[in-house]
């Protein structure tokens, strides 16, 4: 792949060349009006000062820049130039790298999994699912970048998942993008784990535009938002305790299930086998007329049902159940299966019809997140989203589940309005304090949605993506 890094003589000159470059694809997947947006400074997360279309700002407000960009750019299928951009991602147990250029070729797509050391411990420890990432960070980026055909020095930018998750496996992942950066002079996109959930559909689908409606379901978070625009989102719904991956995994254990491909595989296959009305759990919170989920009460009726067999499902692998054992974890399984995505379908009918009322111009469902490779979940919303005249829009299995193209994709995504960091400095101090962002929520809570029914764990919240760019859109002279 050939590479054409520009080197501006001037700081002003470079941004003029990052414009003129970068902006004709990505003008073509984003209304001009977003460019309007991206006239803000903003704190911390993109301090480099924002990168202005011409047609709404003198340049001379990016000239304070200290940093001066190389920037890589390719020529793409189109014929014009494409960013390539590196993603990230280690928020949780998977370590992905992914190479993706901004017409949207997946050029690579790397992922290790930690399903082995969850099958074996149960759950993730933190500490442990750090130690796997560290151990395999270098490898998975560097067959990235050569399953890509390309070195470092062809990269346009490096974009890192910074939140939401555990906070010693986020550290890996930005501790390794910030080193290459470094090394490359490469500017760097901090990106929201479920955002990217949300924005990959926009890589596969070309006909996805905003705004349209999300459901993002996965082992830490279950959200509906109402995406109006890039970065601009709102909260119709979210998880008051645990999420549907959560539920899954739990259950999948606690039926003796081989975990070594994920619970959430294992219990989707055993379910198969099952009947879903035989096992009669009731359905999460339909006193709460919102779009709210819970599934902690659902766990617990699980586990009750599975001490009433008298069978110590857990610790007596299914490969050894007798044929009447199976069958009676298949119809836990499957009944299971039924009220947890009769759940979602209720809440997205309920935000369908929020969201149509907001805005009435919403098209598509957008479904993602590890939940949503699943094939039940996948027909059962179809039928939900049908029923009221929009589109399903569900990424391929391998693109719901954590993956480095989702990040790198919505580094894109943000880096065409300007969004990025400047590169940070070949050597970093020791005592650095990262950008991390643990519980980072993605939009605001749609204030006729609230419930009583909603989490009070909001200690050490950080601001909203939507608040803090909204919030650096005012501060703009
Ligand atoms: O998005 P994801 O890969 O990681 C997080 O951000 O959490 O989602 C992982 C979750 C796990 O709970 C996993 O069991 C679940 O997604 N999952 C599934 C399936 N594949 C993955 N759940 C149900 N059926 C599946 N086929
Ligand atoms: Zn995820």
């Amino acid at each position: 792949m050939a590479s054409s890094p520009l080197f501006a003589p001037s700081k002003i000159s470079r941004i003029n060349h990052l414009f003129k470059s970068c902006f004709p694809h990505c003008r073509s997947r984003s209304p001009a009006a977003h460019f309007g947006q991206a006239t803000g400074h903003l704190p911390s997360f993109f301090p480099f000062p924002l990168l202005v279309h011409p047609r709404f700002k003198s340049l001379s407000a990016a000239s304070s820049t200290s940093d001066v960009v190389s920037l890589s750019l390719h020529r793409g299928k189109s014929g014009e130039e494409d960013l390539v951009v590196l993603g990230i991602e280690t928020s949780c147990d998977d370590t992905a790298a992914a190479v993706v250029r901004s017409d949207g070729e997946i050029l690579s797509h790397v992922v290790y999994s930690q399903a082995d050391l969850l099958a074996r411990y149960g759950g993730v420890a933190p500490k442990m699912a750090e130690e796997a990432h560290s151990r395999v960070i270098d490898e998975v980026v560097q067959q990235a970048i050569e399953k890509a055909n390309l070195t470092e020095k062809d990269l346009s930018a490096v974009a890192v998942t910074i939140g939401p998750g555990l906070s010693l496996c986020l550290r890996v992942g930005v501790q390794k993008a910030r080193k290459i950066a470094g090394l490359f002079n490469l500017p760097i996109v901090g990106v929201h784990h479920m955002e990217a959930h949300a924005l990959v559909a926009r890589l596969t689908e070309k006909d996805l535009k905003f705004p349209f409606l999300a459901l993002l379901i996965s082992g830490g978070h279950n959200l509906l938002i109402l995406a109006n625009e890039l970065g601009h989102y709102v909260q119709l719904g979210t998880s008051i305790d645990d999420a549907i991956g959560e539920a899954y995994d739990k259950t999948a254990r606690w039926l003796g299930l081989d975990l070594r491909k994920g619970g959430g595989p294992a219990l989707e296959e055993l379910a198969r086998e099952g009947d879903p009305n035989s096992v009669k759990f009731s359905t999460p919170m339909r006193q709460h007329k919102d779009c709210n989920f819970s599934y902690a009460g659902l766990k617990t009726q699980v586990r009750l049902a599975i001490e009433s067999t008298k069978t110590d499902m857990e610790n007596n692998p299914i490969s050894s159940a007798s044929s009447e054992d199976r069958r009676k974890r298949a119809d836990i399984a499957a009944s299971f299966q039924r009220v947890a995505v009769l759940h979602l379908e209720e809440r997205c009918e309920r935000a369908i019809e929020w969201a149509l009322k907001i805005e009435p111009s919403i098209k598509h469902l957008v479904v993602s997140g590890g939940v949503a490779s699943n094939r039940y979940v996948r027909s059962r919303l179809d039928h939900i989203v049908d029923k009221n005249g929009l589109r399903l829009v569900c990424p391929p299995p391998n693109l719901c589940t954590d993956n480095g193209v989702m990040v790198a994709w919505t580094g894109i995504e943000h880096f065409c309005l300007g969004r990025f960091d400047p590169p940070p400095p070949v050597h970093e101090s020791e005592d650095f304090v990262f950008d991390l962002r643990p519980r980072w929520p993605l939009g605001e809570e749609y204030s006729q949605g609230r419930s009583e029914a909603r989490s009070l764990k909001t200690a050490r919240m950080h601001p909203s993506l939507t608040s803090i760019i909204q919030g650096s859109a005012r501060h703009q002279p």
